[in-house]
C-alpha cells in the first residue's frame, strides 16, 4: 500500500468538496479530494438551479463567478400563484437582495475548471475509501484508486463532502450522533426541454392536482417539476401527459398566459426528505454538505446550503491547521447547524405550504397562508429573506 501525506482529505468532488478545495489553496492549505465517480458523472447531473445571494458573494469573492455573472440570470423574485391568481414577490424590493439562475452543472464546471488551473489533486473513480483515526490528532484515510491499487493518505483533517450516502455520515460513532428525518408523502417528476421559457422569473403553483414549479438554466433551456406521487414510475408520464398536467397546473390560458411545450431532453423523479444530522464535527472528522443534511428542493437550499457549510469550514481549518488555533474549529458545528436549521424550516415550511395531500382542511390553510404571503408586505418579507438568503453566519 502507498502511503502519502496532505494536510486535508476531502471525500466527494462534488461542490461542496470541490470549493473547500479551492478556498483551502487560497488560504494555503493544501487538500486531496477523493471522489467515487467519473468527472463526467459528476459533470452531467442535473441537479439544483438557484444560486441565493450570499452564494454569489462567495464565489464572486473566490474568483469563481465569471461565467456565472456573464451567462447566469439574475432575478428579482418569484411568482406564487394559485388558481386564478398570480402574485410577484419582489425580494430585491423587501430585502434588498436578488438571486441567479446558474445550473449546479454550471457550478460544477467552473469548480472543476478552477481546480484544474491551480494544479489541485482530484482523484476521480477511486474505491473503497474509509476513514481512520477521527478522534486523534492524526487522521487517515484508506481508498483503492482508479488503477486498482490500495492507497493510503495521512492528513491533518478528514472533510466528509460525500452526500447524503458516502461514509462520511456514518463515520460519526452512533454514541455521539443524532438526526432527525421527515420524509414526504409525494415526490418531483423534473423535465428538462429544449424550449424557452414561458416565464420571466420562478413560477411556484399551488394547485389542487398538486404543485407545479416553472424554472430554467437559460434563454433557451426550460426546466419544469410536477408534485407526483412516491413511487411514481417516468414510464408513466410520457411528454404529453407532463405538458398536459404543467399546462393545467400552472395555469395555461388565464389572463393570455400560455405554457409553451418543447422537446424534452431529460426526466426523472426525486424523492423529497428532510435529514439533519448532529453534531457536524467528531474529532478531526467534519461533515459539510449534503454529508450531514438533506432538504426537500422547494425552497432551493440544498446547494446553497453546502457552500455555506464550506465557507464557514474553510477558514475554520485554515486557523486550525496553520496557526493551532481551534476556536473556529470548535464552534463550526454550533455555527453552521444555525443556519442549516433556518433552512430546513424554510424548506419544510415552503414544502408543506405548496404540496397537496388530499387533505381537505390543510388545503384551506395552505390557500389562506398563500394569500398572506403573496400579498401582504410582513408575509412577503419572510420569504424573500429566507429564499434570498440569510448570511453566511447567520
Ligand atoms: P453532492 O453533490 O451529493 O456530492 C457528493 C459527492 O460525493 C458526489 O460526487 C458523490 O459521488 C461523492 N461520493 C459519495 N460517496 C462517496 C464515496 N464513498 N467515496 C468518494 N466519493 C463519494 N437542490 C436544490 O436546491 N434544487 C434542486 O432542484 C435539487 N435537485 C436535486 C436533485 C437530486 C437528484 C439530488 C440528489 C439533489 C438535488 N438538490 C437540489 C440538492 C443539491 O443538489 C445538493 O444539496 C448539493 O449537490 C449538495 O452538494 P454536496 O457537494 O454536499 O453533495
Ligand atoms: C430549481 C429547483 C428548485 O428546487 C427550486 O426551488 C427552484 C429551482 C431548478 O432546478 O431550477
Amino acid at each position: 500500500m502507498r502511503a502519502q501525506r496532505s494536510q486535508v482529505a476531502v471525500v466527494g468532488a462534488g461542490p461542496s468538496g470541490l470549493l473547500l478545495s479551492h478556498l483551502l489553496a487560497a488560504a494555503d492549505v493544501e487538500s486531496v479530494v477523493l471522489e467515487s465517480r467519473s468527472e463526467e458523472h459528476v459533470a452531467a447531473r442535473v441537479r439544483a438551479g438557484i444560486l441565493e445571494h450570499s452564494t454569489v458573494q462567495l464565489l464572486t469573492d473566490a474568483g469563481l463567478a465569471g461565467r456565472l455573472r456573464a451567462q447566469g440570470d439574475e432575478h428579482r423574485g418569484i411568482h406564487l400563484q394559485w388558481p386564478h391568481e398570480r402574485h410577484h414577490v419582489d425580494f430585491v424590493d423587501l430585502t434588498g437582495r436578488s438571486v441567479w439562475v446558474y445550473g449546479q452543472t454550471e457550478v460544477q464546471k467552473d469548480l472543476v475548471d478552477a481546480a484544474r488551473a491551480r494544479g489541485q489533486d482530484v482523484r476521480h473513480e477511486v474505491a473503497d475509501v474509509a476513514l481512520h483515526d477521527l478522534a486523534g490528532d492524526h487522521p487517515h484515510v484508506t481508498f483503492t484508486d482508479a488503477s486498482g491499487n490500495p492507497q493510503r493518505l495521512d492528513v491533518d483533517a478528514v472533510v466528509g463532502c460525500d452526500g447524503a450516502f458516502g461514509p462520511g455520515r456514518a463515520a460519526v460513532p452512533e454514541a455521539v450522533r443524532s438526526s432527525w428525518s421527515r420524509t414526504y408523502p409525494y415526490s418531483w417528476l423534473g423535465i428538462l426541454a429544449d424550449v424557452p421559457p414561458s416565464t420571466d422569473e420562478l413560477i411556484y403553483a399551488w394547485h389542487p392536482d398538486g404543485f407545479a414549479m416553472h424554472s430554467m438554466r437559460s434563454a433557451t433551456v426550460s426546466r419544469l417539476y410536477l408534485q407526483v406521487p412516491n413511487g411514481t414510475d417516468v414510464a408513466d408520464w410520457p411528454d404529453d401527459r407532463v405538458w398536459d398536467a404543467l399546462a393545467t397546473r400552472l395555469g395555461h390560458g388565464q389572463d393570455g398566459w400560455e405554457l409553451t411545450p418543447g422537446p424534452v431532453t431529460g426526466k426523472s423523479v426525486l424523492p423529497m426528505r428532510s435529514y439533519v444530522q448532529t453534531p457536524m464535527r467528531h474529532g478531526r472528522l467534519f461533515l459539510a454538505g449534503d454529508a450531514a443534511h438533506t432538504v426537500p428542493p422547494t425552497g432551493a437550499k440544498g446547494l446553497n446550503l453546502a457552500v455555506a457549510d464550506v465557507a464557514l469550514l474553510a477558514p475554520a481549518l485554515a486557523a486550525l491547521l496553520r496557526e493551532g488555533n481551534p476556536a473556529l474549529a470548535d464552534a463550526y458545528s454550533d455555527t453552521a447547524l444555525r443556519r442549516v436549521w433556518r433552512c430546513t424550516h424554510f424548506s419544510w415550511w415552503m414544502t408543506t405550504m405548496l404540496h397537496t395531500s388530499g387533505d381537505p382542511f390543510d388545503e384551506q390553510l395552505q390557500l389562506s397562508q398563500l394569500r398572506w404571503v403573496a400579498t401582504s408586505e410582513a408575509g412577503a418579507a419572510g420569504l424573500a429573506e429566507n429564499y434570498a438568503g440569510l448570511p453566511i453566519g447567520f
